[in-house]
């Protein structure tokens, strides 16, 4: 994609779509009046009429009349300029490239000034165009065979600025390449389980090393039975598909210390095993494998951006499901840690094949830990399908994690895990966990249990079961995967680059 400078001189611009923010009173907009002299002079009246909107979010596609550079202006309105948030334009840009793509446009300009006030500047406009845009314009591609629908991308951005900030070029291309980090994380949750198996999951993760220079192992199950993983080994049991636990490891210092390790839950598919799901809750359990594409998808970011902070991404990935080898209720397993576990039900995989990926971890040197998974229909309970539900056992560590959160606008609300729900957790007469407490309140036993394997290490458990997937089109993209949590384990990569956290 080229990015483009240009003065802010509406006569000098060549581009497919102009792209127009309005928000209340566009006329204290400096350079609105030269705008509307090189469009159109009746656009005040457009205005005062309701034709082009100031309502937030509301678009207008207008042809022009004159022969200026551009083809179609794009209004968007923008409602009151000091209510404008980061938030709401990162979702106004959203609207706009899914319009863009109806458009089927390849070449638009933005003016940036509409979009701006005093705490929003033009860099951060430029910034969230590039991610909103991006986020709005993805598409899974299906395979459809009647189908023609053609794809297409952004071949050029023009920003209209007077200033020579070539910060805006940058900006929005640090944007996009959030939103692109997002969309093939997207990409990998909405492919069907026949496609995605663990093996093809390490592939990607291979070429994915090879992009940016990650060192990469992938253990398969010889490896597996070495190292005792028979967690992982347990939920994998009744499949033909090999079982993968996919290591990257991104290295930011010379030495390999201090070190933020995220773990991803990869099942791709979930029956639920022998303790099988009803036939309406199987189906979508193909995106059981959100928290691994969330680590992917970070992965990718921080291969771009080169944070100063040493990462390791841990990826469990299998299928669950049932044969005459699979495991079953009752049996008894024992983890890479040691620890044993009695299986109350095979449904309750994700944490166990997360015990074994924390564990190793662990041993690799993690000092952070964080890991992602669609772990519970507990947490679409307690919260909807709209908020991730997080555990942690460091409020320092969650404090920073949830400025990382405010800053990317994925919503995230904590619930307790008190030393009682611990205790239920370990209640068993055979072993030294039960993997499934009960039904009261089990997006704790969930997350808690992956606890069990963490020690002292500073950790925060994130449930997506709710927010990987949207039942119907959202803000920030189209029914279908979310890519949630990418843009924000980025961001606390980002940070922790930056700050120093005063964990317990
Ligand atoms: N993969 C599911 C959780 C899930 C549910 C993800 C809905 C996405 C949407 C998980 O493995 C599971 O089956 N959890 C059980 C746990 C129970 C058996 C303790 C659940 O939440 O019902
Ligand atoms: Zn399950
Ligand atoms: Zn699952």
């Amino acid at each position: 994609m080229e990015i483009k400078l240009i003065e802010q001189d509406f006569n000098k611009i060549d581009t497919e779509v102009l792209i127009i923010g309005v928000p209340e009173h566009p006329e204290n907009t400096p350079g609105w009046d030269d705008f509307v002299a090189s469009y159109n002079s009746h656009l005040p009246e457009w205005l005062k009429s309701g034709d082009v909107k100031t309502t937030y979010k509301q678009v207008v596609k207008m042809p022009t009349f004159n022969d200026s550079g551009f083809k179609r202006v794009l209004f968007i309105g923008l409602g009151a300029k000091n209510k404008l948030t980061e938030e709401r334009l990162r979702t106004a840009f959203s609207t706009i490239g899914k319009e863009i793509s109806i458009m089927k446009a390849s070449s638009i300009a933005i003016w940036p000034t509409p979009f701006t006030n005093e705490k929003i500047t033009n860099e951060d406009v430029a910034f969230l165009a590039g991610e909103g845009i991006g986020l709005g314009m993805y598409k899974f591609a299906s395979y459809k065979t009647d189908s023609n629908d053609r794809d297409i991308s952004l071949e050029t951005v023009t920003f209209l600025s007077d200033s020579n900030q070539d910060e805006l070029k940058v900006a929005f291309e640090v944007g996009s390449l959030h939103a692109d980090a997002v969309n093939e994380a997207r990409t990998l949750v909405n492919m069907p389980p026949n496609m995605l198996t663990a093996t093809e999951m390490a592939s990607y993760a291979r070429r994915l090393a090879e992009t940016y220079d990650f060192e990469i192992e992938v253990l398969g199950k010889k490896e597996m039975e070495e190292q005792g993983m028979g967690a992982i080994l347990a939920v994998n049991k009744g499949s033909v598909e090999e079982p993968q636990l996919i290591v990257l490891k991104y290295a930011a210092t010379d030495k390999w210390e201090d070190i933020v390790g995220l773990v991803g839950k990869g099942i791709t598919y979930d029956t639920g095993g022998y303790s099988l799901k009803p036939r309406d809750g199987m189906v979508g359990m193909k995106g059981d494998m959100g928290g691994a594409a969330a680590v992917l998808g970070a992965m990718q970011i921080i291969g771009e951006t080169r944070p100063e902070k040493n990462v390791i991404a841990v990826i469990a990935s299998t299928d669950n499901m049932v044969s005459g080898d699979a495991f079953k209720p009752d049996d008894v397993i024992t983890s890479l840690s040691g620890k044993t576990i009695e299986v109350l039900n095979t449904d309750a995989e994700g944490r166990l094949v997360l015990a074994d990926a924390v564990t190793y971890a662990k041993q690799s040197g993690a000092d952070y830990l964080i890991d992602v998974a669609t772990l519970t229909g507990g947490v679409i309970v307690a919260l909807g399908m709209d908020k991730t539900g997080a555990l942690t056992n460091d409020e320092a560590f969650f404090e920073e994690f949830m400025h990382a959160a405010t800053e990317t606008g994925e919503f995230v609300w904590r619930l307790p895990l008190t030393e009682s729900d611990k205790k239920r957790l370990r209640k068993s007469e055979v072993a030294d966990l039960n993997n499934s407490p009960g039904r009261d309140g089990h997006m704790i036993f969930g997350g808690g249990f992956v606890g069990e394997f963490v020690g002292d290490t500073p950790w925060i458990h994130l449930d997506i079961a709710g927010t990987s997937d949207a039942s119907s089109e959202h803000d920030l993209g189209p029914k279908g995967a979310t890519g949630v949590m990418v843009r924000t384990l980025a961001t606390v990569i980002e940070r922790m680059a930056s700050t120093d956290i005063n964990s317990k």
